[in-house]
Parts: structure tokens; C-alpha cells; sequence
């Protein structure tokens, strides 16, 4: 099996005309009439390439569009690439982040070994160093992500590893920009470990290989701890939900504990984040029409982003306790599957009668939720592509947000502006909820035919005690179907950026 790109994210000290590397990337506002200090400079060097471009308008400055020039050694770099930013007043680090994006894809598309990148000096006075370090080195590691690692040719056209230097001459910035880079760095390395995780197809990630991959992961942090209940275990706590879930399938289901304690006080409070990990989703009885079923191997991506914001935290480690709760299972038709009209108990005791077998995240997650519960956490999040209707409602931009306290709602939406993984506050509540109630059970586990997104959250909450909770639907945020300029095709990681960023900011 193929190795996928190595990547390496660094900061060095160096004017930019000097620094040796493949390709140079530089940042340029749409519109804007003169060039700012850095470009001029190297336009000057370059004998006016640059405003060549922009003057006959082979070059924009168009959001997310990139021009390549030959520099014939009149800077160190043997290219410079001009990324385009779009209207300056509408930039934000969030610009920046996707520039450094769609310099790393271009990057690997030419094969290039060394990048480095300034573009960042755009947007001086507009972004803060250490953020600045930051969401470069996330967009260098987004950009450059591939998933071909079952590609057996190596010919494939793209090089082993790639070396990314962000540029910054000025001693003061550096420091904070270097601060910020070692941040992004990890973040952008657990996000395409998550990538990874959830482009591994259902063959090859089944409960127990996920299980196994997250006690693997967890043993190389001493700040991390993972327990694994086994289907046996699962029996013996009653845990219904996620065994009904997985009762189709030969891969016996999962429920993978991660624990991180970061806070130094001693009743400081817990967090757990939960995750659906449902390795393959065909919709069991109930089965999915075959067009595009193979996605549905995506829709373990909200458990692996817990898993992966895991293996960030274990790494920055913010002051806070964090619990990683992912129950995992394979949703299949067979002759032990759970069937519609089932009656299931689940761990809480609260009995769900099944109306549609394809409605199974929330038969795993509410066990998870009931769960971290009982562990006494005061905050819980949970993460996961649960509904088709969230994807109607909102597209492929945002995800769905929940919740049932106001704080914590403001909390994960200023951690979603921050790491440019975007949410929309959706309803829930009351009215949602009376629609999951059941004749013959306490609730079912469908409602009407509109709200989907909103009844399954009623759903969930009926499972949360004292809590503060917030609920991310990713349907539909998990999957890239066509490369982009910031991103090649599939998973997307959604949520690591996301959910780590709210941990760090929970622990200031
Ligand atoms: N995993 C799906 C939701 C989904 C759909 C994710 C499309 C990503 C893309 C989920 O388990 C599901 O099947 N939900 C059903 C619920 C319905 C039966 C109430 C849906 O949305 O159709
Ligand atoms: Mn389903
Ligand atoms: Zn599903």
C-alpha cells in the first residue's frame, strides 16, 4: 500500500526574492490598483512580470484562480505563483487559509517538492501573525492531501513529500508566526488523518479495525487513554442501540473510549465530544436505491473527526478533560439484522420502536449520548452525517447546529468562524420532539416527513439529562464528490478544525 504525501510545514526567516525553493506563492487582491511592498519588490526583480499579468488581465486576483511565472533566476525561487484573494474587503484568515490551500494543491498537481509561501504578507494588519502562522499551515496541509494510497502504480504523478516554508524576514512576526505554524501544523496533520481514516473504504475500516486503529493512535500519547467495549461488553451494559445497529453485520459493533485530561485543577469540568462512526451505511432493511451507495462509506466521518481532534489535543494540549465517545458500527441487511417494527432498548432504558433501519446514526448516538451522561460531563457535542435532510436544508456549505443552550450555540459558531468549517443554527425543541414519540414505544425512531434534520435532533435530545448540548449534522459536509482548487475529491475531515479549535478556546 502507497504511503500518502508526506507533508512538512515549516517557518523560515528570509526575504522572499532570496528563498530558495521550487515555487514562491504570493498573495494578490482582486481590483487593488498597486502592488503592496513584497510584490513590488519582486516585480521590480522580475522586470515587471507581475504587473504584466494583472495589466492584461491574464490575472485577476479572482478568489481561489493562481498564475504561474518562470522567474529565469532572477529570484531564488524558480517560480513564482500569484494566488488570487479575492475583494480585500472581504478577506478574512479564512482567505488566507484557502490561498495556502489551493497553492499546496497546484503545488502537488506540478509534482513540486519545495513550496514556500508568503502569502500571508497580503495581510499584514489585517489577520494577527500567530493566526496567520496558523491557518497557513492548515490550508498547506488541506491543499496538498490526496487519497491514493490503493493507487499501485507509483506513476501516479505526484512525489513522495512535499516541504512547505512559510517566509517571514521581519525577527517579531516570526516568532508568533512560527508559534501559530507549530498550532496549524498539528491540526492540519490531524485532519488529513482523518481523511485518510474515512476514504479507507468498509472493507478495509470495519468497528474492530477502527477500534484497533484508535487504541494504536491513542498509544503514542501518554495524555491519552482508549478503553474498547467489544460486542459482548456492549451486551452486558445493555448498551441496545448500537448492538440492534449492528446486528446485520459479521464486523461486530464497537464502542471506543478516548479520555485526554489536560485541566490541572481537580474538578474541572469534562467535555465529551461524540462521534457516529457508522463504518458502512447501505440503510440495512430498509434499504438505500445503489446509486451512490459507495459514499456511505463517509458515514463514519463524524466519529473519526472525534478521533482525530483527539490525536490534535493530545498534542497542544489545551487545560481541559475531554472525553472522545465513538460508537461504531456497520449498518447491513442480513438475516440478523434489526428490522423495522422492532422495539430496541436502549442504554438509557427509553425504548424506540424502529420505523426505518436506515434512521440508525441516532440509534448509536444515543447510547453514546446517554453515556457521556452518566460520566458526569457538563458539556457534550456530538458530531455526525445523520441526516439527508440537513444536506436539503443547507447544501454542501455549512453544516447543521443544534443545541439547547444559548452560550455553548455562540461558543461552537465562533469556533466554526474561526476555523473557516462553517455551521448554521437550526431549530429544534418541543414541536420537533412530539413528532419522535411512538404509540408503542416511549419514542420512534422517524418522524414526519419534514424537519428531518430537526426531529432527528429532538431525537437526540431526549437523550441528553443536564448537559449543555450542541448537535452537528455533517451530512453532506463530509464529502468533496469533485476535486476543488483548495481540495482533491473525498473526504474533507469537516469537524477537526472545528472541534479542536472550540477545545482551545474552552481552555483559555
Ligand atoms: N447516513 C445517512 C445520512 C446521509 C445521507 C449522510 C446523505 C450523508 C449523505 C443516515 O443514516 C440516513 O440514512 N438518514 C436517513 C434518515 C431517514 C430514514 C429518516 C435520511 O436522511 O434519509
Ligand atoms: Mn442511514
Ligand atoms: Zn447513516
Amino acid at each position: 500500500m502507497k504511503k500518502i504525501i508526506d507533508v512538512e510545514v515549516r517557518t523560515k526567516a528570509a526575504e522572499p526574492a532570496s528563498c530558495k525553493a521550487d515555487m514562491l506563492c504570493m498573495g494578490v487582491f482582486k481590483g487593488e490598483e498597486k502592488l503592496d511592498k513584497t510584490c513590488g519588490i519582486l516585480n521590480k526583480k522580475l522586470d515587471g512580470r507581475i504587473e504584466k499579468l494583472l495589466k492584461l488581465g491574464d490575472f485577476k486576483g479572482e478568489e481561489g484562480s493562481c498564475e504561474v511565472i518562470y522567474t529565469d533566476g532572477r529570484i531564488a525561487a524558480e517560480r513564482l505563483m500569484l494566488a488570487g484573494l479575492g475583494e480585500k474587503k472581504k478577506a478574512t484568515a479564512d482567505t488566507l487559509r484557502k490561498a495556502c490551500a489551493a497553492a499546496a494543491n497546484k503545488a502537488v498537481s506540478m509534482n513540486i517538492k519545495k513550496l514556500a509561501l508568503a502569502i500571508h504578507k497580503a495581510f499584514d494588519g489585517k489577520v494577527n501573525a500567530e493566526t496567520a502562522g496558523e491557518v497557513c499551515a492548515e490550508g498547506a496541509y488541506f491543499g496538498s492531501y490526496r487519497y491514493d494510497e490503493y493507487i499501485t502504480k507509483d506513476e501516479n504523478g505526484r512525489s513522495e513529500s512535499l516541504s512547505v516554508e512559510i517566509i517571514e524576514p521581519e525577527q517579531r512576526k516570526f516568532q508568533k508566526i512560527n508559534k501559530g505554524c507549530g498550532v496549524g501544523a498539528v491540526i492540519g496533520e490531524a485532519q488529513s488523518y482523518a481523511r485518510t481514516l474515512s476514504n479507507r473504504p468498509g472493507n478495509v475500516i470495519n468497528p474492530p479495525a477502527l477500534a484497533a486503529e484508535a487504541k494504536k493512535m491513542a498509544g503514542k500519547y501518554a495524555n491519552l487513554n482508549c478503553t474498547i467495549l467489544d460486542a459482548k461488553q456492549l451486551k452486558q451494559k445493555k448498551m441496545g442501540g448500537i448492538l440492534a445497529v449492528g446486528a446485520g453485520s459479521k464486523s461486530e459493533p464497537r464502542f471506543i473510549i478516548l479520555k485526554y485530561k489536560g485541566a490541572k485543577t481537580k474538578n474541572a469540568p469534562t467535555i465529551a465530544l461524540v462521534g457516529k462512526a457508522i463504518t458502512f451505511d447501505s440503510g440495512g432493511i430498509s434499504i438505500k436505491p445503489s446509486a451512490n451507495m459507495g459514499a456511505m462509506k463517509l458515514d463514519k466521518s463524524g466519529g473519526i473527526a472525534v478521533l482525530a481532534t483527539m490525536k490534535a489535543i493530545a498534542q497542544l494540549r489545551p487545560e481541559v478533560n475531554v472525553y472522545g465517545l465513538i460508537p461504531s458500527a456497520e449498518n447491513l441487511p442480513s438475516g440478523t439484522s434489526y428490522r423495522p417494527g422492532d422495539i430496541v432498548t436502549t442504554y438509557s432504558t427509553k425504548t424506540v420502536e424502529i420505523d426505518n433501519t436506515d434512521a440508525e446514526g441516532r440509534m448509536i448516538l444515543c447510547d453514546a449520548l446517554h453515556y457521556a451522561g452518566e460520566l458526569g460531563c457538563e458539556t457534550i457535542i456530538d458530531i455526525a452525517t445523520l441526516t439527508g435532510s440537513c444536506m436539503v436544508a443547507l447544501g454542501k456549505y455549512k453544516a447543521g447546529l443544534f443545541g439547547n443552550d444559548e452560550k455553548l450555540v455562540k461558543q461552537v459558531q465562533a469556533a466554526a468562524e474561526e476555523s473557516g468549517e462553517k455551521v448554521w443554527h437550526l431549530p429544534s425543541g418541543e414541536e420537533y420532539a412530539k413528532e419522535m414519540k411512538s404509540k408503542i414505544a416511549d419514542l420512534k425512531n422517524v418522524g414526519s416527513k419534514w424537519g428531518g434534520a430537526c426531529t432527528a435532533a429532538a431525537f437526540l435530545g431526549e437523550f441528553i439529562d443536564k448537559a449543555k448540548w450542541a448537535h452537528l449534522d455533517i451530512a453532506g459536509m463530509d464529502i468533496f464528490e469533485k476535486g476543488t482548487a483548495y481540495s482533491a475529491e473525498g473526504s474533507s475531515g469537516y469537524g477537526v478544525r472545528l472541534l479542536t479549535t472550540f477545545l482551545m478556546n474552552h481552555a483559555k
